[in-house]
């Protein structure tokens, strides 16, 4: 690498933003009785972990969700919304087909400075994509200030009638900053896809001459994304972990995607690590898919318990099949 790009990529703020309504277990319960659907709260705390979610309000769309979560990573990070160069809003659930989400974000930060925005697409993974993407354009020169976001209304595509997902999923949005720096940084990052698997997690609805094609509600064979994820996690990690040159005494906290804490322990029992590194929100926001790690992650910052220095082992997993890790300095 030439002596004049940056060695690293920093997170230099982190933010995030929940919608005001919190559901909790009964109250979901309660609301799928009227519907003659039968779950409880215990059925989802043994199961997933799950005690609560955050529901969006009608008409709030994920930019909506994503602005203050941007703005309060840019204020922790010390920057104003011009000085970002690069936006990338991790997302499947979209404002609208097009544009993406993170022009319609750009334009609500006031920013009008011509850099680019795009959205990518990886499911529960797509937090991990959008950082590691936006590590790679940094780090080469074609962006100083990047947002990086996970959000999600994942609300408005579960099938209230399917209380095999229904109960597993909700709304949120996280953000980072990061900057081109000499100092550490991103330490390794590694993403993979394996598109046979793409049907066990999938919203197979489409838009065609102006109508919805097929079901456009979350489908997930939950039993086989949980064996795939519990391998993948491990491996990933341990890889990632390789690639930096460190070992898993290296690591002081563990951020998997916060979809189940059977598998959270898992992957953190199988790195030998002690149950206090194992950041865990999934029993507040349930799965927000890629809006998990950031949300997560800017919990954990804002109470104190992620500081500079520490090494953080951020994981995604899901749809696609889909899955990555990135290793973190902060
Ligand atoms: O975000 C991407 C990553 N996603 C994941 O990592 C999700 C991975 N999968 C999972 O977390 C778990 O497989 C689930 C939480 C989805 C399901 O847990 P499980 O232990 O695999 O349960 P199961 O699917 O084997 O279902 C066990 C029983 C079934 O009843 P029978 O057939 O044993 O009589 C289900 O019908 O639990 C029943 N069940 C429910 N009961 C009450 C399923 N959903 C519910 C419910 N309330 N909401």
């Amino acid at each position: 690498m030439s002596p004049t790009l940056p060695r690293y990529t920093r997170i230099t703020g982190t933010g995030s933003h929940l919608p005001p309504r919190r559901v909790t277990n009964d109250d979901l319960a309660r609301d799928l009785a009227a519907r003659g659907i039968e779950t409880t709260d215990q059925w989802i705390v043994e199961r997933t972990g799950i005690r609560a979610r955050h529901f969006a309000a009608d008409g709030v769309a994920c930019s909506d969700l994503s602005l203050p979560a941007a703005q309060a990573a840019l204020a922790a990070a010390g920057r104003r919304p011009e000085d970002v160069d690069l936006i990338i809003v991790a997302t499947s659930t979209p404002d609208m087909v097009f544009p993406a989400t993170a022009t319609i974000l750009q334009a609500k930060l006031g920013i009008t400075n011509g850099s680019p925005a795009f959205d990518l697409q990886a499911v529960c993974s797509g937090f991990i994509y959008a950082l590691s993407v936006a590590d790679s354009l940094i780090r080469t020169g074609a962006a100083k200030t990047a947002l990086v976001i996970g959000a999600e209304v994942f609300s408005r595509i579960l099938d209230f009638n399917d209380r095999t997902t229904c109960v597993l999923f909700g709304d949120g949005a996280g953000a980072v900053v990061l900057e081109a720096s000499a100092e550490p940084g991103l330490l390794a990052t590694e993403l993979h896809a394996d598109g046979r698997h793409a049907g066990i997690l999938c919203t197979p609805g489409t838009v065609a001459g102006g109508r919805v094609i097929g079901d456009p509600t979350l489908k997930m064979d939950g039993q086989a994304v949980f064996k795939l994820a519990v391998g993948v996690l491990e491996d990933v990690a341990r890889s990632v972990l390789a690639k930096a040159g460190r070992t898993e005494a290296d690591i002081d906290f563990l951020i998997p995607h916060q979809a189940n804490i059977r598998i959270m322990q898992g992957t953190a029992k199988k790195l030998k690590l002690a149950a206090d590194k194992l950041i865990v929100t999934v029993d507040e926001h349930g799965n927000t898919s890629a809006a998990s790690i950031p949300l997560a992650l800017d919990a954990a910052v804002r109470a104190g318990r992620i500081r500079r220095g520490h090494r953080v082992m951020l994981e995604g997993v899901g749809g696609g099949f889909t899955w990555g890790a990135a290793f973190v300095e902060f």
